[in-house]
């Protein structure tokens, strides 16, 4: 990626709180029209990371840019540029979903035909339009969210910043975010920039990064980290009788020790493809059923942020 398309672009920030570093010295490039992903477990500093480049606190150390402004030298045209959707909701619940709609495009400077047209267009995105006049207060937590994300991007931002915009949704208004987040980065052809811990949902991301107290301890794409990070194939094998000597045959055709389960073994390889050949014919009739995992993201992550979890966590590139 060249630095002229990168629409955000951090050098080396940080920011100390005292004595904790909050943020160590992370380098980020986002492209335009790139979904990104900022992952990491509680308190590693993604509010943080989020806040530094949308002016909301000053860094420490390092710089940033976003849409071509610097965050610390000119805050009010980066402003002009993001929208943002915190972690907590700051909706006005008193207010009907539409009258915040109002409310915020006011404070983006939106002129009123301008607007008027724009809350049509959102609302109907988010598929709001029947609870346009109910106060928010009446709405569940997903719908809530949809009312954020509707006035993150009312001002069409080129940039929308999103602090865990899934947290506290059920499974299905989940999914429907994140259906609505492919949509904005496709047709609207803007640039996300999510943090999250839900890591089976950052597949749909272009590029993510795991952070781990402070410090990016791997990027790449899903499958790049999946791959490097997440390491083998687990074939679970339940079977009858599975004895020590078949264990140990297991073991010796496959390079590794199987783990015992209730009902039969766990073996990690490298390919399930490859090794499976070998063991079906050892186990013969005994075997009552198989089933193959791949490597999730779950497993990425865990694997990247448990010391000593991952080698390769701290051997992925640096680079973008
Ligand atoms: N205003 C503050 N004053 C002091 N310490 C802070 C402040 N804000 C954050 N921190 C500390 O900085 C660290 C990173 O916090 P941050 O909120 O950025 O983490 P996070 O990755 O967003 O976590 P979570 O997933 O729980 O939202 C934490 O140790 C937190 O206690
Ligand atoms: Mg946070």
């Amino acid at each position: 990626m060249t630095g002229e398309s990168a629409v955000v672009q951090a050098f080396g920030l940080g920011k100390d709180y005292g004595k904790l570093r909050a943020v160590d010295a992370v380098d980020i490039e986002v492209g335009s029209g790139e979904f990104f992903g900022f992952l990491g477990p509680n308190g590693a500093g993604k509010t943080t990371m989020i806040h530094m480049l949308t002016t909301l606190v000053s860094p420490t150390r390092g710089r940033a840019e976003v849409a071509g402004h610097d965050v610390v030298a000119e805050p009010l045209a980066v402003r002009k540029n993001i929208g943002l959707v915190f972690q907590e909701t700051t909706l006005d619940g008193e207010l009907s979903a539409e009258e915040n709609l109002q409310l915020a495009g006011k404070l983006y400077g939106l002129g009123r035909a301008e607007l008027r047209e724009r809350i049509e267009e959102v609302l109907a995105l988010f598929e709001l339009t029947d609870r346009r006049h109910d106060s928010v207060r009446t709405f569940s937590g997903g719908m809530r969210r949809q009312v954020d994300l509707a006035r993150g991007i009312l001002h069409r931002p080129t940039v929308l910043f999103l602090d865990e915009p899934t947290l506290g949704l059920d499974p299905v208004n989940r999914g429907r975010v994140w259906g609505f987040l492919e949509r904005l980065a496709s047709e609207e052809g803007m640039t996300l920039f999510l943090t999250t811990h839900y890591l089976e949902e950052a597949e749909p991301c272009d590029r993510v990064m795991i952070v781990d107290r402070g410090q990016a301890i791997a990027r790449g794409t899903p499958d790049e980290l999946k791959r490097d990070l997440g390491g083998r194939e687990s074939i679970e094998l339940v079977m009858s009788d599975p004895d020590p000597r078949l264990l140990a045959e297991v073991a010796q055709r496959t390079g590794a020790e199987p783990r015992r389960t209730a009902t039969g073994v766990i073996v990690s390889v490298d390919s399930a493809e490859a090794v499976l050949p070998l063991l079906l014919p050892l186990i013969g009739e005994r075997l009552e059923s198989l089933s193959v995992r791949r490597p999730t993201l779950d497993d990425v992550f865990v694997a990247a942020t448990t010391p000593g979890g991952a080698t390769a966590g701290t051997g992925a590139p640096a680079g973008q």
